[in-house]
């Protein structure tokens, strides 16, 4: 997919204020810190379309970015972050959990996980929670650019070995690097194929 136009909407802070749900919608979500901005900004071939921090918790609000003029890429709050009160924690999964289960244009979810790290509990409850309640997903490696070739398929086979306990249909995997801009395009070609689908059978989010 070319990006002909990428523009920042409006950030809200309840899945009722995002943007009218009337267009195709894929959104990001991962552990606070695993390059959720980052890999937007890469994929939109823009530096600082997202905000990035080396702050964890920097993006505490849901960011609508419009593509295309024809498709919302979301870039969700980052879930697990420690240094915040349990009150506030709980305000965030929330304020995810709510746009997840409400958001009717929303497509697809791409849940990003660091692939330096041994699968997550907190990842892989969040992934089984996906799964149980019904929402199409897809897992998104990021930061390949800090591991050798060997380690990213160690990795990425621990990963499907973790998933293979509980699930016998693997989600779509994505290796990515934002650093590197490597494994956008690969997203980018997956969202456009849906998008055609949806257009091909006359699938629309209007009311
Ligand atoms: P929150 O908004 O806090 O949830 O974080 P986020 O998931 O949006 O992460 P963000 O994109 O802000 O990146 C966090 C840190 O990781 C920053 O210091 C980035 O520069 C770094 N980073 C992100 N992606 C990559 C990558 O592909 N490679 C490398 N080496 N660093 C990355
Ligand atoms: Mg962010």
């Amino acid at each position: 997919m070319v990006i002909k136009t990428a523009e920042f909407v409006k950030s809200s802070g309840k899945w009722q204020e995002c943007p009218d749900p009337n267009i195709p919608e894929y959104a990001f979500i991962g552990r606070s810190n695993v390059g959720k901005s980052s890999l937007i900004n890469a994929m939109m071939n823009h530096k600082d379309l997202a905000k990035t921090s080396q702050t964890p918790g920097k993006t505490q609000l849901i960011n609508h970015f419009l593509v295309n003029e024809n498709w919302y890429l979301t870039d969700l709050p980052g879930y697990g972050y420690a240094k915040v009160s349990k009150v506030q924690r709980k305000d965030f999964e929330k304020l995810i959990t709510n746009y997840i289960l409400n958001r009717r244009n929303l497509v697809n979810l791409f849940v990003l996980v660091d692939i330096r790290h041994n699968p997550q509990k907190i990842d892989l409850e969040f992934i089984q929670w996906c799964g149980e309640s019904g929402i199409p997903f897809s897992i998104v490696f990021t930061k390949s650019d800090k591991l050798k070739r060997g380690a990213i398929v160690k990795n990425v086979e621990d990963y499907k070995a973790e998933l293979h306990k509980t699930w016998e249909d693997l989600p779509e995997l994505y290796i990515t690097s934002a650093e590197k801009k490597e494994g956008g395009d690969k997203i980018l070609d997956f969202i456009q194929k849906t998008n055609d689908f949806l257009t091909n059978n006359n699938i629309s989010f209007d009311e």
